[in-house]
C-alpha cells in the first residue's frame, strides 16, 4: 500500500517523466520498483547527502523488496563518495565502475543518483556508459540541480583542462523533485539554485519574475521552517510558502523542459538558457572554487543584462529589477562585492583576462562572442544567442570609462532624466490609497519603491502591472482598504527608510479583516527590516501616532522597527508631531491623514521644522490626488507649522508623469552649454517642486547660455564653445548637489563678459563637505589634474577659468565613489581629451544608465578603461627605489614637543650633525627670531623662515637631522617644500600631549609669545603637521611610571635609580635609536634570525589594553624576535566588552604603541585580524584598516600584517610608502577545508609573495597529516631561489606540529597571557622542548676557560638564561692551568656550543681559532668563543663581548642631559682598558684621558690605537688645558688598589675627578660591589650626580651578548640578572 502523496507532473521530450512534490521518498521507491523492474539497484550519493536521507531510502527499498516474491526478488546496493567537484573526475568515474563491476551488476541495473549537480552528472555519466548504457534516476537534493542539472539529460565530468569536458546526453527515466530536501540544504546552496530559477524566469516569463521579486522572504522561510509530519505530502497538508516554492519550482522547471523538448541538442533556442553564462562562466573559471556556480552566474546576469543596455536594447527598468531581485537572494550581483573582492583571486579578474576565457566558449561562432540578449524582463532579444562585439563586452567589464570629447551627434538632444526619488515613493502611495488606475511613468526603480510595492501587496492595498516591458507602471488603488497580513506574514523592509516611515501611519490606516479576528497573530500588522534598519528611527512618529491613540508596539528596540502596529488605528483630530529630525514623519501623516476617522489638524512642534520643500511637495502632489490641504496663518498673514487636512479618498489622475530628477539633469544641460549644443529636459519646468531645477535659470543663463523653461521642460543652448562666461559670485544655497556641476562648467569659463575676469565665486554650499565625500575639497584636488587653480572658501570655492585649450588633457579623475563628482568630471570631458572617469560605477546610486545615456541619447561615445594599479610602475614591495638612503632627516612639531631634543639625541644615535633651524636663523639674520618679528612683524618672519627651510634642505640634503621651528607649517608654501622633501626623505612629526607642552612653554621666553591660546594654535596645526609629515614619534609622556613613582618622562634625567638591577628600562634613548635608525634605513630594527632564516618566533599581545602587560614584557618576550600587537583585539577603556567586531580608535591605538615601546625596542609586529580570518576587525571596513596601517608606517612598526583579501591597490600603495618596515602578506582559512596541496593554496602563496615582504599562510589541521602536507608544500615553495620567508601553520590543536615545524615568526603564546591567539598555539618554551625531542635541537655544552675561575659568575649567567629559554643547553667551569690538549679536545667535540675566555687565556686561546672578529683584532683579546657552520664545514670564531658591555653601561646611565660624551677617563691600562677605549672609540667620544702609574705601559695602548685620540694625564682631577672635564670615567684597575685616602697606599682617588655636570662611572672590579671609587661618587657632592655602574653589571652586560652569539636568541635579561646579583650577594 502506497502512502497518499501528491504529485506535479511535467512533462519533457514527450514523457511525464519529471515528478515534483513534498516528502517523495516512499513514492519514488514505489515507483520506480513497480515501473522500472530490475535485478539491482544502486544508490549513488555523497557524504552530506547520505547522513540526512539515506536511511530512508534504504528503510523504504528493504521493505519495498520484501514484498516481491522471493524469487529473483532484486538487490539495493548504496555507494556514498565523497561530497564536491573533485569527485566528478575521471577517477571518480573509475570508483563507481569498479563498484558496479565488483557487484556484478548486469545491463539491466537501475541507478539512483541522489544529489545535488555533482552526483548527478557523474552518476549520469557512469549510467550513459556503463554496459552501454543502463537506465538512470535523478534525484536532485539541491535547487540548483532540481531546476537546471537534472533536467535536460547533459552529464558529465571534469579533466584538469576544464569543466564539463567530457561527457554524454543521456536522459533519465525519471527525476523526482522531492523540495523537503531543501530543508537540509545549506542557504547558501539555496541561493545558489535561485540564481538559475531567477533566470529561467528573466528570459521567459515576467509574471514568474514578479513573483520572485517580492517573494524572497517567503521563499526562504519555506526551506527554513522544517515540515513536520510530512507536511505537504499531500496538498492537504500543505502551507502556503511550501506551494509557493513548489509553485516556483515547478514553473522553473517546465520551461527548462520546455526549451529542452524543443531543442534537446543546444542548437538555438536552448542557447537562452546559458544567460548570464558566457560572463558567470568566464567568472567562474577564475573564482571556483571559492564561489559558486549560481553565485558567478547571477553577476553575470547583471553583466550580460548591462551590455543589452548598452546596446540600447534593454532599459535601465529591467537593469534594476534584475539587479534587485537577486540581491534580494542574497545573490552577489557586482564584481566589487565583498565576499569576491575579498578572495586573493579576484585580483586576476581582468577584463583581457575574462575576454581570454570566453574566447573558448563552446556557444562561440568563430571568434565573434554569443550573449543572450535580454529586451526586458521575461523575453530576450532573440531566441537564440546574439553576436556582441568585444568592445562592448570590454566597457561593460571595465571599472573605469574614459569619454571620448567631441559634440554630441544627437544634438539637439531630448530626453528624461530618471524620475526623482521622492516624487516616486510619493505617488506610488498615493495611487495605492486612490480609486482608480493610475499609470506611472518615469518612476524610479529603487528599493524603496519596491519594497513599498511589495507592501502594498502584502496588505492588499492595490495591485501592480507593468506595461512597455517595464517602462509604465500600472497601479490599480484599493481606495484605502486595506487588510491585516496572513497570520506569521510580517511585512520586510529591507534598509527602505522612506518606505518604512511612510508605511507607519499606513499600517494605522488597515482594517480588521473579519475573517481573522479570532486568530491571536492576526491582530496587528508587523513591519520589520534589515539590521541597518533596526537601529534607524522612528520614535517621534510613533509617538505622535500613539498620542493620537494607534497602539503601536515596539517589538524589539525601542524607538525602532520592528513595529507590531493594530488595525483601525487612526483617529484623527489634533496630531501632534515633533518635525525637527525628518520631513519624512510630516509626510507620513499628511498622506495618510484624509483616511483617518476624524479631520485630521497636524501640527508641527519642535521649533525648526527640517526641509520645509519637501512637506510642500508632498502637499502638491496631494493636490493632484484630489486632496487640498490647509496651511494655517497667524492674525498677520503668516504661515504657521499647521495643517488641515480634509477627510476624502484620494482620486487617482489617469496618468502621473514622475518629474526627473533636476539634480541629475544639471549634467546633460552643462553637456549642451559646455559643448555649445542644445538639451531639453522633460518633466522638469518651472513649475518644479525641486530646488536644483533652478540651476539652468540661475547658474546657466548667466554663463551665457539661451534658457527656455516652460511650466514643464527645460531647454538650454550653449554659447559656442570656448566661450562660457564666469558668473562671478553665485549664491547656491538652494541647490548645492549641483554646484559640482557648476564648478566644471567655471573650469572652463573665461569667456568674453566675464564678470570678474575668470573668477567663479560658489557660496552656501558648506553642507557638502559632509556629503558623500568632502565634495568641496573633491573638486579641488580633480579640478587641480586639469591644471585648473581653485581656492577653498568656509561656505564654497572659487574657481579661475580658463580656455579649454589651455586645459591638461588625459587627467584620471578619482570619483571618490561619489556619483555626483564622476558626472559632473564627465561634463568637463567631453571637451577634454583622454579624461578618464576612475570609478564609473559609483553613479549607480541615481543614474545607473548614465554612461549608456552619454553615449545613446546624447551622442557622446564612452569606451571602457582598465586602470592598470595606480602604483604598480612606481612602487616595488621591496621599498623605496631612487631615494637617497641618507636623505637628512626633518623634524617638525609644536613648539615645546621635545624637537631639540629628540633632534639631538637621534642626530647623536645616527652619528650625524645636528641643524637647529632657529640657530640658523639667528645666525643668518644676525637677530633673534623674538627679535626679528618685533621689528619686521610675522608675516615678514614667516617669508624668511620659509627660505631658510629651502636654504637648509640643499645645503644638508643629507646626512643631517633638521629641526625646524613650529610655526613653519602656518604657511602654504612651506607646507608645499615639506611635502615635496617628504617624497625623498623622511619628515618626523614629533608628537606630544598639548598638557605637557603648555607646562613647558609657560617656562620658555627664546621665542615670541603666541597671542592665542597654546590649545587653539596646537588644534590649528596639527593637521598640518600631520599633513606635511611622513613618520611621527611620540614623545611619551603618559601614564608610565617607573618603579620608583617617578613619571619616566622624556625630557628628564635618567637617574640611575629608574632602573632595576640588571637591565635598565627600554630608556628614550633606545626608542629614539629604535625608530630613527629604522626609519632611516641605518640599523633597520628587523628580526635577524628571520632574515638568517634561523628558526624566528614572535609573541601575541592579546590584550585590550597593553599596559599592564607591560611591566612583565621582558617575561613574556623570553627567546622571541618580535611582538605582535593584535589591533583587532585592543578596546579603549569605554568600549571593553560586547562587542562582535571592532574598529579601535587610532588615537588609542597609537598610545598602546607609544606605551609598548617605552618598553620593549623588539621589533613589533602589527596585525589588524578580520573577523572572517579569524580576528575582530570588521571585514568590510578596508579604509578604517588602511588608515591604521598607515599609522603603522607613520610609527616606525617593523612588520604589518595586511591580509591579502584587502584590495590590491592598497596593499600596493602601502608597499610604495612602507619604507624600511615589511609587510606580511597574509591569509587564515578557518574552515578546515583548506588543502595544503590544492592549486587553491597554491595559488594564495603566489599572490602573497607578490605582495609581501613575508608569506603566511594559516589553516586548520583536522589530523596529524594535515601538517605534513603543509610542510611539503613548504619546503617546495622554500626550494626556489628567490622564496621569501615563509610563515606557514594549521590551527587547532591537531595543528601543532605544524608550529613545532615551522621556522619563520611562528607565533607564540606565553603562560601569563590572557588568551592564546589561536586555538593550538604554544608557548616559546614549548616549542623548544618539543624540538628537542624530535631531533631538531639537540643538546650542547658550554665553558668557561680560565684560572682561577671557581668563583664565576658566568654559569648562572648562562645556565639561568638557558633555562629560562627551555634550551637544552649546559654551561661548565673548565679550569685548567694553560691552554692546552684539554682546552682542544672540548672544542673539537661535537656537542661543543660555545665558551667564554677569561684571565689568562684571552691571548693565548687565539691560535686555536679559525677567525676573529673585526672587534677582537681591534683590541687584541678575545673572550667569547662561538662555533659556526660555514659552507659546510666547522670553524671556531673569537669574539670580544667586553668592549660591549662597556659601552652598553655608558648608554644606559648616561644622563639624558648629556647627548653625547665630549671626554672620558680610563683608569689602568691592562687588557680591559683596551676593551674600554674600543668602546668610547665606537661610541665617538673625541678624547680619552688614559691614567696609569706606570706611564710606559700607557704609552703602550696609545701605541696600539693610533686612531684614538687618548691622551695621558698624569694627575687625577687635571685635565688637559683645552680639554673639558670627562664625563665617563671607567676604572680597569683592582678595587683594593685604589684609596680615598690621599695618605694611603693604593691609587689615590680625589673627588675633583667628578665634574659637576654629572656622567657615569664605572668599576669594572666586581669585589666588592661597592669599590671606594663608586663609594666616593656617592659621597661627594657633584659625585652624586653621577650613575655609578658596578663590576657586575658589566659583566652581566657583556654575558648577555655571549649569550645571544651563541643562541642567537634575546638573553632573558631579568631572570638571568636577578639569577646573578642572588649568587653574588650571597
Ligand atoms: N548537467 C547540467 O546541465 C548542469 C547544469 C548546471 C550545473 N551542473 C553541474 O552541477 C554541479 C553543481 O551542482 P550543485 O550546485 O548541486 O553542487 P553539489 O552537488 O556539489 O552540492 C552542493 C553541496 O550541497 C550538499 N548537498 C546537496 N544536497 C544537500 C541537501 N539536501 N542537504 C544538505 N546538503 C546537501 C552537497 O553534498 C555539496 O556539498 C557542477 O558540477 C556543475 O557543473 C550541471
Amino acid at each position: 500500500m502506497t502512502v497518499p502523496t501528491d504529485v506535479d507532473k511535467v512533462s519533457i521530450l514527450g514523457k511525464e517523466s519529471i515528478h515534483c512534490g513534498f516528502h517523495l521518498i516512499p513514492y519514488i521507491v514505489d515507483t520506480v520498483v513497480k515501473t522500472l523492474p530490475s535485478s539491482t539497484y544502486v544508490l549513488i550519493t555523497d557524504t552530506n547527502v547520505a547522513g540526512f536521507h539515506l536511511p530512508a531510502f534504504e528503510s523504504e527499498f528493504d521493505q519495498a523488496i520484501s514484498k516481491l516474491p522471493a524469487q529473483g526478488r532484486p538487490r539495493f546496493l548504496s555507494l556514498v563518495i565523497p561530497p564536491g567537484e573533485t569527485s566528478k573526475s575521471r577517477e571518480g568515474k573509475a570508483n563507481i565502475e569498479d563498484f558496479l563491476l565488483l557487484h556484478r551488476c548486469t545491463r539491466d541495473t537501475v541507478i539512483l543518483a541522489l544529489g545535488g549537480g555533482v552526483i548527478g552528472d557523474l552518476v549520469g555519466f557512469v549510467a550513459a556508459t556503463f554496459m552501454r548504457g543502463v537506465r538512470f534516476v535523478q534525484i536532485p537534493t539541491t535547487l540548483l540541480a532540481m531546476v537546471d542539472s537534472s533536467v535536460g539529460g547533459k552529464t558529465a565530468i571534469d579533466t584538469p583542462l576544464g569543466k564539463n569536458l567530457i561527457g554524454a546526453f543521456w536522459q533519465p527515466e525519471y527525476i523526482f523533485i522531492d523540495a523537503a530536501f531543501l530543508e537540509t540544504l545549506p542557504a547558501r546552496e539555496f541561493s545558489n539554485g535561485m540564481a538559475e530559477v531567477v533566470k529561467t524566469a528573466a528570459i521567459w516569463n515576467e509574471d514568474e519574475f514578479i513573483a520572485l521579486e517580492s517573494r524572497s522572504a517567503a521563499l526562504f522561510s519555506a526551506i527554513q521552517t522544517p515540515s513536520a509530519n510530512f507536511a505537504g505530502r499531500t496538498k492537504s497538508t500543505r502551507s502556503a510558502a511550501q506551494e509557493l516554492l513548489l509553485s516556483v519550482i515547478v514553473g522553473s522547471i517546465s520551461v527548462k523542459a520546455h526549451i529542452v523538448t524543443v531543442d534537446e541538442r543546444e542548437t538555438g533556442l536552448r542557447n537562452l538558457v546559458n544567460f548570464g553564462h558566457t560572463i558567470g562562466h568566464a567568472i567562474e573559471a577564475v573564482l571556483t572554487p571559492s564561489m559558486l556556480h549560481g553565485e558567478c552566474v547571477s553577476i553575470g546576469m547583471i553583466l550580460e543584462a548591462e551590455v543589452a543596455r548598452s546596446m540600447g536594447i534593454l532599459g535601465q527598468v529591467g537593469v534594476g529589477r534584475l539587479n534587485r531581485c537577486l540581491k534580494a537572494y542574497n545573490l552577489p550581483v557586482s564584481l566589487n562585492d565583498p565576499r569576491i573582492t575579498s578572495l586573493p583571486a579576484s585580483k586576476l579578474l581582468t577584463v583581457d583576462r575574462l575576454l581570454d576565457i570566453m574566447r573558448v566558449d563552446k556557444k562561440n561562432s568563430g571568434a565573434q562572442k554569443k550573449i543572450v540578449i535580454l529586451s526586458r524582463i521575461g523575453k530576450t532579444y532573440e531566441e537564440k544567442a546574439t553576436n556582441v562585439s568585444d568592445e562592448i563586452i570590454a566597457k561593460t567589464l571595465a571599472d573605469a570609462v574614459r569619454v571620448v570629447p567631441g559634440t554630441p551627434s544627437k544634438n539637439p538632444v531630448r530626453m528624461a532624466t530618471p524620475g526623482s526619488k521622492s516624487i516616486s515613493n510619493r505617488v506610488l502611495l498615493l495611487a495605492a490609497l486612490g480609486t482608480g488606475t493610475c499609470r506611472l511613468k518615469n518612476l524610479l526603480h529603487s528599493d524603496d519603491t519596491q519594497v513599498m510595492m511589495s507592501a502594498l501587496m502584502d496588505l492588499k492595498g492595490a495591485s501592480f502591472a507593468w506595461e512597455d516591458g517595464g517602462e509604465t507602471l500600472v497601479v490599480k488603488g484599493g481606495g484605502g482598504s486595506l487588510s491585516v497580513p496572513p497570520p506569521g506574514k510580517e511585512i520586510y523592509l529591507g534598509n527602505a527608510g522612506t518606505a518604512a516611515r511612510f508605511l507607519t501611519t499606513v499600517c494605522t490606516l488597515v482594517q480588521q479583516a473579519s475573517g481573522d479576528a479570532t486568530t491571536e497573530s492576526a491582530k496587528t500588522t508587523v513591519i520589520t527590516g534589515n539590521a541597518r534598519m533596526k537601529q534607524r528611527p522612528i520614535g517621534p512618529l510613533v509617538t505622535a501616532l500613539r498620542a493620537n491613540g494607534s497602539s503601536i508596539d515596539y517589538l524589539e528596540n525601542e524607538g525602532c522597527l520592528p513595529l507590531s502596529i493594530a488595525p483601525n488605528g487612526f483617529k484623527g483630530g489634533r496630531v501632534q508631531l515633533a518635525a525637527s529630525v525628518s520631513s519624512q514623519y510630516v509626510s507620513s501623516i499628511l498622506l495618510c491623514a484624509p483616511y483617518a476617522r476624524e479631520e485630521v489638524t497636524l501640527e508641527l512642534t519642535g521649533g525648526q521644522v527640517i526641509s520645509q520643500p519637501y512637506i510642500d511637495m508632498t502637499i502638491a502632489m496631494m493636490k493632484s490626488f484630489g486632496i487640498e490641504v490647509v496651511r494655517e496663518k497667524d492674525a498677520d498673514g503668516k504661515l504657521l507649522d499647521v495643517y488641515r487636512i480634509p477627510k476624502g479618498t484620494y482620486k487617482n489622475p489617469e496618468a502621473y508623469s514622475i518629474e526627473s530628477d533636476a539634480s541629475s539633469a544639471t549634467y546633460p544641460l552643462a553637456v549642451a552649454a559646455i559643448t555649445g549644443t542644445t538639451c531639453t529636459i522633460e518633466n522638469i519646468g518651472s513649475e518644479s517642486l525641486q530646488g536644483d531645477a533652478r540651476f539652468a535659470k540661475e547658474v546657466l543663463e548667466r554663463m551665457g547660455c539661451k534658457v527656455v523653461q516652460t511650466a514643464t521642460e527645460t531647454t538650454v543652448t550653449g554659447p559656442p564653445k570656448g566661450q562660457l562666461k564666469a558668473p562671478g559670485y553665485i549664491d547656491m544655497e538652494p541647490m548645492t548637489d549641483a554646484f559640482l556641476t557648476a564648478s566644471v562648467l567655471a573650469a572652463v569659463a573665461a569667456g568674453p563678459g566675464s564678470v570678474e575676469g575668470n573668477v567663479t565665486r560658489i557660496e552656501g554650499i558648506a553642507n557638502q563637505r559632509v556629503k558623500e565625500c568632502n565634495r568641496i575639497k573633491a573638486m579641488i584636488d580633480q579640478l587641480a589634474k586639469f591644471g585648473v587653480e581653485t581656492k577653498e572658501l568656509d561656505d564654497g570655492l572659487e574657481i579661475y577659468g580658463k580656455h579649454i585649450s589651455e586645459l591638461k588633457q588625459g587627467a584620471s579623475v578619482h570619483c571618490y565613489d561619489d556619483h555626483r563628482v564622476a558626472m559632473a568630471f564627465s561634463v568637463l570631458a567631453t571637451v577634454v581629451g583622454g579624461t578618464v572617469l576612475e570609478e564609473k560605477r559609483c553613479v549607480e546610486k541615481t543614474w545607473p544608465n548614465w554612461w549608456d545615456d552619454l553615449e545613446n541619447k546624447i551622442g557622446i561615445k564612452v569606451e571602457g578603461v582598465e586602470l592598470a594599479s595606480t602604483v604598480e610602475s612606481s612602487a616595488s614591495p621591496s621599498g623605496t627605489l631612487e631615494k637617497d638612503p641618507k636623505a637628512s632627516v626633518v623634524i617638525l612639531g609644536m613648539r615645546g614637543s621635545g624637537k631639540t631634543f629628540i633632534g639631538e639625541l637621534a642626530a647623536s644615535t645616527l652619528g650625524w650633525p645636528f641643524v637647529d633651524a632657529d640657530v640658523y636663523f639667528t645666525e643668518k639674520h644676525q637677530t633673534g627670531v623674538r627679535e626679528y618679528v618685533h621689528q619686521n612683524g610675522w608675516p615678514s618672519f614667516r617669508t624668511a623662515e620659509t627660505e631658510i627651510l629651502k636654504e637648509l634642505l640643499s645645503t644638508y640634503p643629507s646626512g643631517h637631522v633638521i629641526s625646524l621651528g613650529g610655526g613653519i607649517v602656518e604657511t602654504p608654501e612651506a607646507r608645499d617644500v615639506l611635502k615635496q622633501y617628504a617624497k625623498k626623505g623622511p619628515v618626523v612629526h614629533i608628537v606630544r600631549e598639548v598638557d605637557e607642552v603648555v607646562k613647558y612653554l609657560g617656562e620658555e621666553t627664546s621665542r615670541p609669545a603666541y597671542g592665542e591660546p597654546v590649545t587653539d594654535v596646537f588644534r590649528r596645526r596639527e593637521p598640518w603637521f600631520l599633513e606635511c609629515s611622513n613618520y611621527e614619534f611620540v614623545n611619551y609622556t603618559g601614564v608610565l611610571t617607573s618603579p620608583n613613582g617617578h613619571a619616566d618622562t622624556a625630557g628628564g634625567v635618567a637617574n640611575g635609580e629608574d632602573y632595576l638591577a640588571g637591565k635598565p628600562l627600554s630608556s628614550v634613548r633606545d626608542e629614539v635609536a629604535r625608530f630613527f635608525g629604522h626609519i632611516t634605513g641605518q640599523k633597520p630594527n628587523l628580526a635577524s634570525n628571520l632574515a638568517k632564516d634561523t628558526r624566528s618566533y614572535f609573541l601575541s599581545l592579546t590584550y585590550p589594553d597593553v599596559t599592564p602587560s607591560l611591566p612583565h614584557i621582558e617575561e613574556l618576550t623570553t627567546g622571541v624576535d618580535a611582538v605582535e600587537l593584535r589591533v583587532d583585539l585592543l578596546r579603549s577603556p569605554k568600549d571593553i566588552g560586547g562587542f562582535t567586531t571592532y574598529v579601535p580608535p587610532a588615537a588609542y591605538v597609537a598610545e598602546q604603541l607609544a606605551a609598548l615601546r617605552r618598553k620593549t625596542t623588539l621589533p613589533i609586529v602589527f596585525t589588524v585580524r578580520t573577523a572572517s580570518q579569524g580576528g575582530s576587525f570588521p571585514d568590510g571596513d578596508e579604509k578604517a584598516a588602511f588608515e591604521l596601517f598607515n599609522l603603522a608606517v607613520r610609527t616606525g612598526i617593523e612588520y604589518i600584517d595586511v591580509e591579502i583579501s584587502w584590495s590590491e591597490k592598497r596593499i600596493k600603495d602601502l608597499s610604495a610608502r612602507k619604507g624600511h618596515s615589511q609587510i606580511i602578506a597574509s591569509w587564515h582559512d578557518w574552515s578546515g577545508k583548506m588543502k595544503w596541496n590544492s592549486a587553491e593554496v597554491k595559488e594564495k602563496y603566489d599572490t602573497a609573495a607578490r605582495l609581501g615582504d613575508i608569506v603566511k599562510i594559516v589553516g586548520k589541521a583536522n589530523s596529524l597529516e594535515d601538517n605534513f602536507t603543509l610542510y611539503e608544500f613548504v619546503s617546495k615553495m622554500r626550494a626556489a631561489a628567490d622564496s621569501k620567508p615563509f610563515i606557514a601553520i594549521n590551527m587547532g590543536v591537531e595543528g601543532q606540529m605544524s608550529r613545532i615545524l615551522n621556522s619563520s615568526f611562528s607565533p607564540v603564546t606565553h603562560p601569563l597571557l590572557p588568551s592564546r591567539a589561536a586555538p593550538g598555539q604554544l608557548s616559546f618554551v614549548q616549542i623548544q622542548t618539543a624540538l628537542h625531542l624530535i631531533g631538531q635541537l639537540p643538546a650542547r655544552r658550554f665553558f668557561i676557560f680560565g684560572n682561577p675561575i671557581a668563583h664565576s659568575m658566568s654559569p648562572t649567567l648562562h645556565n639561568s638564561g638557558f633555562e629560562a629559554l627551555g634550551l637544552p643547553y649546559k654551561y661548565e667551569i673548565f679550569e685548567t692551568s694553560e691552554v692546552g690538549e684539554e682546552i682542544r679536545a672540548a672544542i673539537a667535540s661535537p656537542d661543543f656550543g660555545g665558551a667564554s675566555v677569561t684571565i689568562p687565556f684571552k691571548l693565548d686561546i687565539i691560535p686555536l681559532l679559525d677567525a676573529l672578529s673585526p672587534e677582537a683584532e681591534a683590541i687584541g683579546a678575545v673572550n667569547t668563543i662561538i662555533p659556526q657552520t660555514k659552507n659546510g664545514s666547522h670553524m671556531l670564531y673569537g669574539d670580544n663581548t667586553d668592549w660591549i658591555g662597556i659601552r652598553e653601561s655608558i648608554l644606559s646611565r648616561l644622563p639624558s642631559s648629556i647627548k653625547k660624551p665630549e671626554a672620558a677617563l680610563i683608569i689602568g691600562a691592562g687588557g680591559t682598558s683596551r676593551a674600554a677605549i674600543y668602546a668610547l672609540q665606537n661610541l665617538g667620544v673625541a678624547r680619552i684621558y688614559l691614567f696609569n702609574r706606570t706611564r710606559s705601559s700607557a704609552q703602550a695602548l696609545v701605541d696600539a690605537f693610533p686612531n684614538a685620540h687618548i691622551e695621558l694625564v698624569d694627575e687625577l682631577g687635571k685635565w688637559p688645558d683645552d680639554g673639558p672635564a670627562p664625563s665617563v670615567i671607567i676604572s680597569t684597575v683592582p678595587a683594593s688598589a685604589t684609596s680615598v685616602e690621599s695618605s694611603s697606599e693604593g691609587l689615590y682617588l680625589p673627588s675633583a675627578i667628578f665634574a659637576p655636570e654629572g656622567g657615569v662611572v664605572i668599576d669594572m672590579a666586581y669585589k666588592p660591589a661597592m669599590t671606594p671609587l663608586l663609594t666616593l661618587a656617592a659621597s661627594t657632592p657633584s659625585g652624586k650626580k653621577w650613575n655609578a655602574v658596578k663590576g657586575v653589571e658589566v659583566l652581566l652586560e657583556q654575558g648577555y651578548r655571549q649569550f645571544e652569539l651563541w643562541t642567537g636568541r634575546r638573553c632573558p635579561r631579568k631572570v638571568v640578572a636577578q639569577k646573578v646579583w642572588e649568587k653574588y650577594n650571597a
